[in-house]
């Protein structure tokens, strides 16, 4: 799934790999160890002027204590990308391990419902920033935009808490990649 560039194998290669088919089997490799990266599963909440969104995104992690920081890695041609630059913002949702289902209705274009306020039938709050925060979380963070670092074909915002809580009990597991046999990166 969502190979970067979905072109043949992506260099650089180490010394020994020299011909087609071991760059071939090398590129696997490096994905099948780029896979074994452990990783939480979130849904990522933007928003612009006109609309709200939420996707399904693993590279998500904390980056400093003070400020507190984090930040999201988000490809470029992402809906996700435009919103989280219109609004400045981004939230992370932190999912029930029970709720797993879910994740896969935001690898897709959702619908917007301002008078339900809903995406794609699920309903959804905002606290500070005015990122949509799926209400069913078990936990959110909502963050303003303080840094944006290119990242070949993703970006990097970094952005600091402004708001966080608990939206079910703090003992509730939360989701994992581990918990899924879904991949995304490699
Ligand atoms: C398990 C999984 C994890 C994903 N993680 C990310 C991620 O960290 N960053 C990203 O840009 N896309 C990620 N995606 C892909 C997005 O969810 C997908 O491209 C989505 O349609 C983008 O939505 P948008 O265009 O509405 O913003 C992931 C997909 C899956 C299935």
């Amino acid at each position: 799934m969502a190979e970067p560039g979905g072109s043949g194998p992506i260099g650089p290669y180490p010394p020994g790999v020299e011909t087609d088919e071991q760059r071939v089997e090398y590129d696997k490799l490096r994905r099948r160890v780029l896979w074994k990266m452990p990783s939480g599963l979130y849904v990522v909440g933007s928003r612009g002027p006109e609309t709200r969104n939420l996707m399904t995104a693993n590279w998500v992690t904390q980056l400093s204590f003070d400020p507190k920081w984090v930040g999201v890695g988000i490809e470029n041609a992402a809906l996700t990308h435009e919103l989280i630059v219109q609004g400045a913002s981004f939230s992370v949702c932190f999912i029930d391990r029970e709720d797993r289902a879910i994740v896969r209705k935001f690898t897709k274009p959702v619908e917007f419902d301002e008078t339900a306020q809903t995406l794609s039938g699920f309903p959804f709050i905002e606290r500070v920033t005015g990122a949509p925060i799926l209400a069913q979380s078990v936990a959110f963070l909502d963050c303003e935009l303080r840094e944006q670092v290119s990242a070949g074909n993703h970006t990097f915002f970094v952005g600091e808490v402004v708001d966080c809580g608990f939206l079910r009990g703090e003992q509730t597991p939360v989701l994992g990649m581990e918990d899924t046999r879904m991949n995304y990166g490699g």
